[in-house]
């Protein structure tokens, strides 16, 4: 099934606008994460779609068909929210079983599903344990097998695993992609955790203060950011505003070139990843600035790096040349890569 927003609002009641004007296309088949920070309107994006909101302007499309002015039940959408929301009074099986039992689908059926949903989640013999009885990687199975139960073409996923630890958390988001890809749905994931947007979403959608900042593959979103918000929420970065200066901005002594057309005086930023600059060792003299301080995280090592004019930079570098680079070490730095936009 596609998504379509056409130019969505959504004011509600109390006058916060937390979804302005928001057009996009999901695809067929795929997986897209939501991105943005507290309050930028992922949650309410996802209602919409559930059709638990109404949009104040705008059109919604699911599927080809419109279906902005259509009710939840109509809608053939699952939900796997945070805070599981699984019955407690319920068994794992009756839990499971609910949403069949609204549709009134025949009893042996409901089985036949309920116990092919629970095998498939490797849940069958936690069947007649109530939610207290499991642990939260469990009842977050259980939530996503009764989200499946009546066959929905499309899962919408609030950040179901915020409430996981990491190990198992890796283990789910895999199992999510697998059960994504397994029954050709088409998802929105919304997560905090920009590492697990870029690894699992097909593309991701950066919100901000209810907008669309940019919709990308990981490597677009990351690589060829649109916007300084983007730039700056996605990955690691140092950012530095500076004025324009000959169709160049100085940072650390860099000069580096910008569009030639922005006239002298313009406030720019400039944002660097800390993987596109290279250290080298230098003398006193030479060095652009001085480690501060190291930190090991596996691969590769953040280095901190206190330049001339008292600017902190994290630079990284391949774990074995860490030793290289000692507090206090005088640095030059190549800067191979940076982004410019208005500032
Ligand atoms: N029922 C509501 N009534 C009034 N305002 C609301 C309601 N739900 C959300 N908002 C407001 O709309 C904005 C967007 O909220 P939303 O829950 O969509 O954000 P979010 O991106 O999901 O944030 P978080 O990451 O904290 O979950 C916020 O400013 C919020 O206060
Ligand atoms: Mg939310």
């Amino acid at each position: 099934m596609t998504i379509e927003f056409v130019g969505v609002e959504k004011v509600y009641p109390g006058g916060a606008r937390s979804v302005r004007g928001v057009s996009f296309q999901v695809r067929e088949g795929e997986m897209v994460g939501l991105l943005g920070p507290s309050g930028s309107g992922k949650t309410t994006i996802l209602r919409l779609i559930a059709g638990l909101e109404r949009p104040t302007k705008g059109e919604i499309w699911i599927g080809g068909k419109r279906v902005t002015d259509l009710p939840p039940q109509k809608r053939n959408v699952g939900l796997v929210f945070q805070n599981y929301a699984l019955f407690q009074h319920m068994t794992v099986y009756d839990n499971v079983a609910f949403g069949l039992k609204e549709k009134r689908v025949p009893r042996d059926e409901i089985d036949r599903r309920v116990r092919e949903l629970l095998g498939y989640m490797r849940l069958t013999e936690y069947a007649n344990r109530f939610p207290r009885e499991l642990s939260g990687g469990q009842q977050q199975r259980v939530a996503l097998a009764r989200a499946l139960a009546p066959r929905p073409q499309v899962l919408l996923f609030d950040e179901p695993f915020a409430a996981i630890d990491t190990q198992i958390r890796r283990e789910l988001r895999k199992f999510v992609r697998e059960v994504h890809d397994e029954l050709g749905v088409t998802s929105l994931f919304v997560t905090h955790d920009q590492e697990e947007a870029l690894e699992i979403a097909d593309r991701v959608l950066v919100l901000h203060e209810g907008r669309v900042e940019q919709l990308g593959t990981p490597e677009e979103v990351y690589e060829q950011p649109e916007t300084l918000f983007v730039a700056s929420f996605i990955g690691e970065s140092n950012v530095w505003r500076r004025p324009v200066q000959g169709g160049a901005v100085e940072v650390a002594g860099l000069r580096l070139p910008v569009d030639p057309a922005i006239p002298n005086g313009t406030p720019v930023a400039v944002v660097v990843r800390p993987k596109d600059v290279q250290l080298h060792p230098a003398d006193r003299e030479e060095g652009q600035g001085q480690i501060l301080r190291s930190a090991f995280k596996g691969a590769y090592s953040a280095c901190f790096v206190r330049t001339r004019d008292h600017e902190v930079w994290e630079v990284h570098v391949p774990s074995a040349d860490r030793h290289l680079l000692s507090p206090g070490a005088w640095v030059r730095m190549d800067v191979h890569k940076f982004f410019v936009f208005p500032a």
